[in-house]
């Protein structure tokens, strides 16, 4: 058989690190996992779902859930997730329900709005660290990513933003960069959030440089957290990114049902948001009609918010555990550094500084070997800014009696090294 003449995004794909991973995990049913990023399966709201869906198809006017909708979405869950930003964002002026689509998970708009902006050879900025995923999405856009300082210290971020943009003038290259991406709410991998303080000395140091590109704010875990909200307001109500076309990416797949993969993206620009909506249109015309009715129909009832409700208490609980499993390994006294979420479903460890956790060192293999895995932290990284010591380690999908074996054997790993 003849092989086919890729196009050049054909051309760059490869399978990422993680499906690797995750294949390894698979293929030993023993290993511990603490790489997947899944939600807790036993808790997942099967009832609610059941219920919602026979209410609907008992309902002889609601027929059309079985239909195809539209291509934007669902206009009542376009209302109800516009509203529901309005209350965490604490406006009085509501958010306009038309400047919110509705995507197959937040990750479809994240590709969207990447295909829409950027080309080969752009640039693209990220925090350090970031969502692995999207460095993936950049790599097989073929885009150029490039690290924010690693710092939360709002005067330092402006300092050193201004001389990253700086560098990029020098080089003549400033106009390559299409977009800033930031997770700012309990963030996979770091659980770190960003202060309005933060968000606001970034978009200063863009404006100083006049360099107005599109800032994408993905807000994956924001529902997420395990005592109160975290107070910043999202990049849509801040005055410092008034100049700046933004997005706002939202979820209800970690916080609800991940199977039900509905996402949402909230785009005030309209030129941009409707190259968006075209683009989605030529990729699937619409998101499954059913879940996003099932989701709007939760929304109405209170079942979503006793669901995440109930999930925030969860992964307080699980967070607690592995953070706990760690210290009691004495991996703290070793030199280990991690602070305990407030969020999310992530710990973020850094081992002592010359320590190799990345995929191809023996820390790696042995830790396998000892039966758990983990994310090596440097995925998460540019290469401008791999810190090899560094691990994500995740407790969403595994149960509390694993989460103490898998740090367990990670410490036991750990120990051999050292
Ligand atoms: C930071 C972040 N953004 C986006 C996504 C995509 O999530 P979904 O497509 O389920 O909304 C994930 C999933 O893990 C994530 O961690």
């Amino acid at each position: 058989m003849h092989n086919p003449h890729y196009s050049s995004l054909g051309n760059r794909l490869t399978a990422p690190v993680i499906t690797r991973l995750m294949k390894q995990a698979l293929e030993n049913p023993d290993l511990v996992s603490l790489a997947a990023g899944f939600t807790d399966t036993p808790s997942l709201p099967v009832e609610a779902v059941q219920k919602t869906a026979q209410k609907l198809l008992d309902d002889p006017s609601k027929t059309e859930v079985l239909q195809y909708g539209t291509n934007a979405g669902r206009p009542g869950l376009r209302k109800a997730l516009a509203d529901r930003l309005t209350r965490s964002d604490h406006r009085e002026a509501p958010y306009d329900a038309e400047e919110v689509l509705i995507t197959n998970g937040s990750q479809q708009a994240l590709f969207l709005a990447l295909s829409t902006l950027c080309d080969p050879g752009d640039i693209v900025l990220v925090e350090s660290p970031t969502y692995f995923v999207f460095l993936e999405n950049a790599r097989a856009l073929g885009l150029e990513v490039r690290s924010l300082p690693d710092t939360d210290d709002p005067e330092q971020l402006f300092q050193q933003t201004v001389t990253l943009l700086e560098d990029l003038q020098a080089k003549g290259t400033m106009a390559r960069v299409k977009a800033v991406y930031l997770v700012s709410y309990f963030s996979n991998p770091s659980s770190a959030s960003r202060s309005e303080a933060e968000k606001e000395a970034l978009a200063k140091a863009l404006a100083n440089c006049h360099c107005h590109p599109p800032i994408i704010e993905d807000a994956a875990y924001r529902d997420l957290y395990y005592q109160k909200p975290w107070p910043a307001r999202s990049i849509l109500s801040l005055e410092a990114f008034a100049s700046f076309p933004c997005l706002y990416l939202g979820t209800t797949t970690k916080p609800f049902a991940t199977g039900l993969k509905i996402g949402s993206l909230h785009c005030p620009h309209q030129e941009w948001r409707e190259k968006i909506l075209h683009l989605k249109g030529n990729e699937d015309f619409g998101t499954a009609n059913f879940t996003q009715a099932i989701v709007e129909e939760v929304l109405s009832t209170g079942a979503y918010d006793g669901q995440v409700e109930k999930l925030r208490s969860l992964y307080r609980k699980k967070a607690e555990i592995l953070h706990q499993a760690l210290i009691d390994e004495g991996l703290r006294h070793e030199g280990w550094r991690w602070e305990g979420p407030k969020g999310g479903l992530y710990l973020w460890l850094e081992a002592p500084s010359g320590f190799d956790a990345s995929p191809e060192s023996p820390f790696f293999q042995k830790a396998v070997d000892e039966g758990v895995l983990f994310v090596p932290g440097s995925l998460c990284m540019a290469s401008d800014h791999r810190k090899h010591n560094t691990v994500r380690l995740s407790f969403g999908s595994t149960s509390p009696e694993n989460l103490e074996v898998g740090a367990r054997r990670f410490a036991k790993a750990w120990r051999q090294m050292a």
